[in-house]
């Protein structure tokens, strides 16, 4: 009987085993040609395609609808000359502060920028008297979007709650949305 059971108990281990070496003799290898968006293999050297960044300057563009509600808006406008962005200047600062953006038409930087992010856990919206420093580098988060042909078609659609997000943030109107 003892023995019996031993080797219902030996089979069980071996059955699994095989079955996981055909699963993985039956899967197809990936082609480097299929790892890439660039159709080539891995190892070739092409070049990118060229992209366009908007030319048009500080004023003259169009901004872009809101890729998603509450999205960081994307740059419109040409960026030459404003970037790198360093510790001593940070020329998007003297367009977009929120006491000098109505007068040259610019966006103010969003009131969530002026806000601690540490308190929301706790529940709290604590204001800042200046801009958080973590906010300083723009370009960390807000892009120049270029003109380009996607290479991966994305079938995303935005549901935004409320149509005017499409063109402006809400955030920090909902900041303490899902927080207890
Ligand atoms: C000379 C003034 C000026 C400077 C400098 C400037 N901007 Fe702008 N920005 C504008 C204006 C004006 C607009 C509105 C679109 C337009 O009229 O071209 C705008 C639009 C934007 C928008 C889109 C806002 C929206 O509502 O969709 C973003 C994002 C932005 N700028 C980021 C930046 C960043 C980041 C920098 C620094 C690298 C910068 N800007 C420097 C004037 C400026
Ligand atoms: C850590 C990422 C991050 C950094 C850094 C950052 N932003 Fe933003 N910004 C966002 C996000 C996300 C939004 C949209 C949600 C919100 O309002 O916070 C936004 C919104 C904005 C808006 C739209 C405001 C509106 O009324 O719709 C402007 C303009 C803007 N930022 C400018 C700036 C400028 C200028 C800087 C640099 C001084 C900057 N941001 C730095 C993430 C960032």
């Amino acid at each position: 009987m003892i023995k019996k059971k031993l080797g219902m108990l030996m089979l069980v281990p071996v059955v699994g085993v095989s079955i996981f070496a055909c699963a993985t003799a039956s899967e197809k290898a990936i082609s480097s040609e299929e790892l890439s968006y660039r159709n080539v293999p891995l190892t070739v050297n092409t070049a990118p395609p060229p992209v366009e960044f908007p030319k048009e300057p500080p004023g003259q563009s169009k901004r872009f609808v809101r890729a998603y509600e509450n999205a960081p808006p994307m740059i419109p406008h040409s960026v030459e000359g404003l970037l790198p962005i360093t510790k001593d200047n940070n020329a998007c600062l003297g367009c977009h502060m929120p006491e000098v953006a109505k007068d040259v038409g610019a966006t103010p930087i969003s009131p969530t920028h002026f806000i601690d992010f540490f308190k929301l856990p706790e529940g709290k919206i604590v204001k800042l008297e200046n801009l958080d420093p973590a906010r300083y580098n723009c370009s960390q988060c807000h892009a120049p979007q270029a003109k380009t042909k996607p290479l991966v078609q994305n079938n995303f659609k935005p549901d935004y709650r409320d149509p005017n997000t499409k063109q402006k943030t809400k955030l920090y109107k909902n900041l303490l949305e899902g927080v207890k």
